[in-house]
């Protein structure tokens, strides 16, 4: 199934990435091989992302609140994690793909940030697709984050009380130099945000589906973008005023 309208493919793409467990659970496997083969998703959406010609692709990776997993998966992930950032930096030269993260990176294992940091160096000069894992992220974190620091650009006299707009808010936040999501994609079934990017989501188009994350191939993603590629994004407007702009 091809993409039908290549021409009107969503600029950013965000997905939540769920159902690995449960994938695993009903093969009767343990939880971390769901996330090994969620890996392998991973791999695949990115390559075909970045070959479609999609400029941001962001990944919930990580919640915030994940670290409240049992201790052996969350230090299975963040070795999943260290291990995918290593491999697959030279498919992202090859790819031109610029690597990024946000979220709390302070709260990351050290081998983590260093393999982080490493790919963010490495591709820095690459200009196609920029591809970022949220890591340790949590929304209400970013918010409260960016009040903070907005607060204390206030206090020094960085700032004034009236150059407070959603514009200079936004430049607070961890994505200050990526346009808001277009599109948000979440597997297996759960119909929630779960604290993912909900500054940046206000006007974004959501889809939903059944599909573990494991198993949200090719097929399925081309399936989901023709999905987006039949709506109309009217931003608060009427269908008749879109008419007269185009
Ligand atoms: C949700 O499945 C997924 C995660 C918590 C982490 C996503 C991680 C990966 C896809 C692998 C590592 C990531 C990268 C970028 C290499 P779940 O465990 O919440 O599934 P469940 O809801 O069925 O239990």
């Amino acid at each position: 199934m091809p993409v039908a309208k290549p021409e009107k493919l969503p600029r950013h793409l965000a997905i939540i990435m769920d159902g690995n467990g449960r994938w695993a659970q009903e093969r009767m496997l343990q939880r971390i091989v769901g996330h090994q083969k969620g890996v392998e998703t991973v791999r695949n959406v990115v390559e075909t992302c970045s070959v479609l010609g999609i400029g941001y692709l962001t990944l919930y990776a990580f919640s915030a609140e994940n670290w409240l997993r049992p201790k052996t998966e969350v230090k299975a992930l963040m070795a999943l994690l260290k291990k995918y950032i290593r491999t697959e930096t030279p498919r992202m030269m090859q790819n031109n793909i610029r690597f990024n993260v946000i979220g709390e990176l302070t709260e990351l294992p050290a081998d983590v940030n260093q393999a982080v940091d490493e790919a963010v160096a490495k591709t820095a000069a690459n200009n196609g697709m920029l591809l970022t894992l949220a890591l340790s992220y949590g929304s209400r974190q970013e918010i409260t984050r960016a009040a903070a620091r907005l607060a204390a650009d206030l206090a020094a006299g960085r700032i004034t009380g009236d150059a407070i707009n959603e514009e200079l808010f936004s430049s607070y936040l961890y994505t200050p130099a990526i346009p808001a999501p277009d599109f948000l994609i979440r597997t297996s079934g759960e119909m929630r945000i779960s604290n993912f990017l909900l500054w940046q989501i206000a006007y974004t188009e959501l889809y939903f589906t059944d599909v573990r994350w494991p198993d949200f191939n090719k097929n399925e993603l081309y399936k989901a973008l023709n999905d987006y590629q039949a709506r109309e994004r009217r931003f608060g407007k009427t269908s008749e005023q879109l008419d007269t702009r185009r």
